[in-house]
């Protein structure tokens, strides 16, 4: 069976992915280099499928290192690239750092790509680079705005890098996944969500703060004009999520791509309020969260959730998982690590 490469592959989504690809029967190889992950999620993968992927620690940002590496690694069919720094807060006072972690470390690795006589290749990027789009629920045409952090400018730079990569090399075939919200984990609860330090997002927020590591949840405005008065996220079941990619990328090995250069928007395509995420969190744990109304966050966009019928219509791929799965899935993870 074809050999994968996954970047970042011990990471939320990329670990989630890998589980996918091994299931599927993929042989894959994971370079990461453990700056926000841990090996442990290594023997969390090999727990699950009962296969432990190859995995190689790499800083992408030495040139001489990928280029030994896929001299090594030469019959990789296709390449899944989740590594990248992803901190929109962090990116706003470190851009260099962005923009050398997740613009750099893409071009040498196109650079690879383009030696070989075809190959598959898999961005993963984001909403964040329809900005606050005008129009809800929202299609991959929507206009790709000016980013909102260096990090969502990155996102933005990376998709335009491949597009003109893939003009000038048919035998590169590309699709950049524009993921919402991603959030839960693996039924197992052996690979789930592992932030490091204080959690910038809402689901890692909220069960931390269930589970008494943090005091208490501030939700960032609820004077929006939405119902409830807060922000509105499409959140997405990351095993939905690396499903997809497992489609998208079989759409590429096996030729079904309309054109080498395509973009899907991964969501569920229903917006959820933060107090329903609360409120369905609640339920399923059956908890009180302890939480407060606070001022707005710099930089949120009011509401973000997915036109998903491209990605149903043309990978043949729809979310089945449920909000109520995805807290009740994160709130067993965070449980399962605070009991080691
Ligand atoms: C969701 C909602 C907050 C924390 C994320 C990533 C970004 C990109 C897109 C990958 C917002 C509110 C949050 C908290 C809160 N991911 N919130 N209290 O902002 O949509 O962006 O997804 O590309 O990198 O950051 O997600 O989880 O940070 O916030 O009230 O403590 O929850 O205001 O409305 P966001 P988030």
């Amino acid at each position: 069976m074809d050999k994968i490469l996954v970047t970042g592959g011990l990471g939320f989504i990329g670990s989630h992915t890998v589980v996918e690809l091994q299931n599927e029967g993929y042989q894959v190889v994971i370079i990461d280099d453990l700056s926000n992950s841990s090996l442990a999620v290594l023997d969390g993968i090999t727990s699950i499928t009962g296969i432990k992927p190859v995995f190689e620690k790499l800083d992408l940002k030495e040139k001489t290192s990928v280029e030994t590496f896929f001299a090594k690694h030469s019959n990789i069919k296709g390449v899944i690239h989740f590594a990248a720094s992803k901190a929109v807060g962090e990116s706003v006072q470190n851009p260099l750092l962005y923009y050398e972690n997740n613009i750099n470390t893409l071009v040498y690795i196109l650079k690879e790509l383009k030696k070989l006589p075809e190959s598959s290749f898999i961005f993963s990027s984001s909403c964040t680079v329809y900005g606050q789009a005008d129009e809800m629920p929202i299609t991959e045409n929507a206009p790709v705005k000016l980013a909102e952090s260096p990090y969502g400018n990155t996102k933005q730079i990376g998709e335009e890098i491949i597009k003109d990569t893939c003009k000038i090399s048919p035998k590169l075939k590309a699709i950049a996944l524009r993921y919402f919200n991603p959030v839960g984990s693996h039924e197992s609860a052996k690979i789930g969500e592992l932030p490091i330090g204080v959690p910038q997002n809402l689901v890692p927020f909220i069960t931390q703060t269930a589970i008494g590591i943090r005091e208490q949840l501030s939700v960032f405005g609820d004077d929006y004009p939405t119902p409830d008065g807060t922000c509105i996220r499409d959140y997405i079941h990351v095993v939905d999520l690396a499903k997809a990619h497992v489609i998208a990328l079989k759409r590429l090995l096996s030729s079904k791509n309309k054109t080498n250069y395509e973009t899907f928007n991964l969501g569920t395509g229903t917006g959820s309020s933060v107090l329903e995420v609360i409120k369905s969190f609640e339920k399923v744990s059956g908890t009180k969260l302890n939480y407060k109304i606070v001022g707005r966050r710099e930089g949120d966009v009011i509401s973000a959730y997915a036109n998903t019928s491209k990605a149903n219509n043309e990978l043949g791929w729809k979310s089945q998982l449920t909000l109520d799965d995805a807290m009740s899935s994160a709130w067993k993870w965070e449980q399962k690590v605070r009991a080691k």
